[in-house]
């Protein structure tokens, strides 16, 4: 005697009945880049079907955005200027607080997240304030703090800490609520891991560091265990939503931190994660379309309840179809 396991894969209906994972629109967060200027849409070179935008071009991306029922983006600006401390990025009238407004008088339902770092936005690349040359946790703590709330000022329902400093999420929090933004959820980039499947976005919001590396704040690749000390201090400092960061190299982090939590829990698809699929598909290697959808339905299978993917419009497309 042995198991007859192929019945339930007999016919579709049957697949179809006995399905375990389903992927939605309502799954899927989409990136955008927003640079300075007029009438810009470029596209990024390693990220095709990718654009920098300016503010008065933003809303033929977010028309397509609503159409396609993507429920959130998540932006990435580009400042004419950077300096020491990337002042810009908490500026009241930069680049995401102006895209934030716009986008606001688009779209009512839109969720708009933004990410709160400074490496975009510092003249040396890195994610906070320097003391020489390291990376000075608690001095870059308040400056994360004023970027989170001036993207609360400006409008945005969820602000993303991608910084990887100790204490971020607790200092976001405090600054919100005291100045009245109670209800302005925190998604914390928790288990966010120094990987080489940033570089097309790197490029795209030219944020590399402009010496050394992102080690000292970012994970070891190598590092689970550790993962969850990072996810368990975000949860206790008052994160609404975790993250993790790459996604599909990183499925056993989503994993772990789907079974040790009650919280949502968001897997970022890269840049890297992206770019390589497209290459491939190009090349004439993969079929491009379920190469993609296998992708996201893993991470969804290995517990992410959103996906932040520049694939979210086109993973809607295809849904529908
Ligand atoms: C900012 C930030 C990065 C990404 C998201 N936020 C780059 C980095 O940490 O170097 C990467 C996103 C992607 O590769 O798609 N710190």
């Amino acid at each position: 005697m042995f198991k007859r396991n192929r019945r339930l894969r007999e016919t579709k209906y049957i697949r179809d009945l006995v399905r375990e994972t389903v992927l939605t629109p309502s799954d899927f967060i989409f990136p955008i880049f927003v640079v300075e200027g007029e009438n810009i849409k470029e596209e990024i070179s390693s990220m095709p079907g990718n654009y920098h935008f300016s503010l008065d071009r933003l809303h033929e991306i977010i028309q397509e955005v609503e159409g396609a029922c993507v429920r959130g983006v998540i932006l990435f600006g580009l400042p004419d200027h950077k300096d020491e401390v990337g002042c810009g990025a908490y500026d009241k009238n930069g680049i995401i607080q102006r895209a934030v407004k716009k986008i606001r008088t688009i779209s009512k339902d839109l969720v708009i997240i933004t990410d709160v770092c400074m490496c975009e936005y510092t003249s040396h690349g890195h994610c906070g304030i320097l003391d020489g040359t390291k990376v000075d946790n608690d001095k870059s703590l308040k400056y994360i703090a004023e970027i989170a709330l001036s993207h609360a000022e400006a409008g945005a329902d969820i602000v993303a800490p991608s910084d990887m400093m100790d204490g971020h999420v607790a200092a976001i929090r405090e600054l919100l609520d005291s100045n009245g933004y109670k209800d302005v959820l925190i998604m914390a980039y928790s288990a966010k891991y120094s990987s080489a499947f940033y570089g097309p976005f790197r490029e795209a919001a030219n944020s590399t560091p402009q010496f050394g590396d992102r080690k000292s704040y970012q994970m070891d690749p190598a590092n689970i265990r550790e993962a969850m000390r990072e996810i368990d201090a975000d949860i206790e400092e008052g994160a609404d939503i975790i993250m993790v960061k790459p996604a599909l190299s990183y499925l056993d982090v989503v994993r772990w931190a789907r079974d040790r939590h009650d919280v949502p829990v968001a897997a970022y698809s890269v840049s890297g994660e992206f770019a390589m699929v497209k290459a491939a598909a190009k090349m004439g290697f993969i079929d491009e379309k379920a190469i993609a959808m296998e992708m996201h339905l893993s991470m969804k299978r290995a517990g992410a309840d959103m996906i932040i993917t520049y694939y979210a419009i086109n993973l809607c497309k295809w849904l529908k179809e």
